[in-house]
């Protein structure tokens, strides 16, 4: 297979894109970074794009009278770059249904907490608020349904008595979401992890339950 080609959405501070590009460059990824697609021309991400060369395009939503629009216009910016990859990274927006439809299998998100707990906003407000004892984020392929695709992998970790939101999404992103998130992309990117009849499957067989920290490869730990 040639190397996969792996676009990525983004809406803010890029950290999760940075990661991408790191293993990327590493060669930890059999796949190339072919561009970045942004809803916002202040998102601090387009700059890390930049400046690891991979071409980048802003599309602001405010131009759209209607989502379907906006949705549109992605695709075909999308499409532009034939990506066997569309990654999420922090991507802010709500993706309709035929935008879905066409990426379906192609498609995935990282989400800040142990899915299905949580969808939406505000997680690590709810994840302290609530008094859990675990927390984490969540790879999975993106459905109609917001933040209900079928997970992939996650990660957890646990809530320390003096966690405040700030701190608590910073461990998250740093201990958990900068691992799963590009180990998951180099599965997919060795075909090694599909979406096949709804499905997750990998390595040929469907996945029972979510993979965790403890399947991450040696490059990803
Ligand atoms: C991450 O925590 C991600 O899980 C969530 O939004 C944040 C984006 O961070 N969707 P960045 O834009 O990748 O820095």
């Amino acid at each position: 297979m040639s190397d996969a080609r792996i676009a990525v959405l983004i809406s803010g501070g890029g950290r999760n894109l940075q990661a991408l590009i790191d293993h990327q460059r590493a060669g930890h990824i059999e796949g190339d970074l072919v561009g970045v697609i942004s809803n916002r021309a202040d998102a601090g991400g387009l700059s890390r794009a930049t400046a690891a060369a991979i071409p980048t395009e802003v599309i602001p939503h405010q131009q759209f009278a209607v989502r379907e629009g906006f949705d549109r216009a992605l695709a075909d910016a999308l499409r532009r770059h034939r990506p066997d990859i569309v990654v999420l990274a922090g991507f802010m927006r709500v993706l309709g249904a035929a935008f879905i439809e066409e990426f379906h299998g192609r498609l995935v998100n990282i989400h800040p907490s142990l899915l299905p707990k949580y969808p939406g906003l505000k997680t690590h407000e709810r994840a302290l608020a609530a008094g859990d004892a675990e927390h984490g984020a969540s790879v999975h392929f993106v459905t109609p349904e917001v933040d209900g695709g079928p997970v992939v992998i996650q990660g957890r970790l646990s809530l320390r008595s003096d966690d405040t939101p700030q701190t608590l999404a910073e461990r998250v992103m740093r201990d958990i979401e900068a691992k799963i998130y590009p180990q998951a992309v180099a599965w997919m990117a060795r075909g090694a992890l599909r979406l096949e009849g709804g499905r997750v499957s990998f390595d040929g067989k469907p996945l029972a339950q979510p993979l965790s920290m403890h399947d991450l490869e040696p490059a990803f730990q």
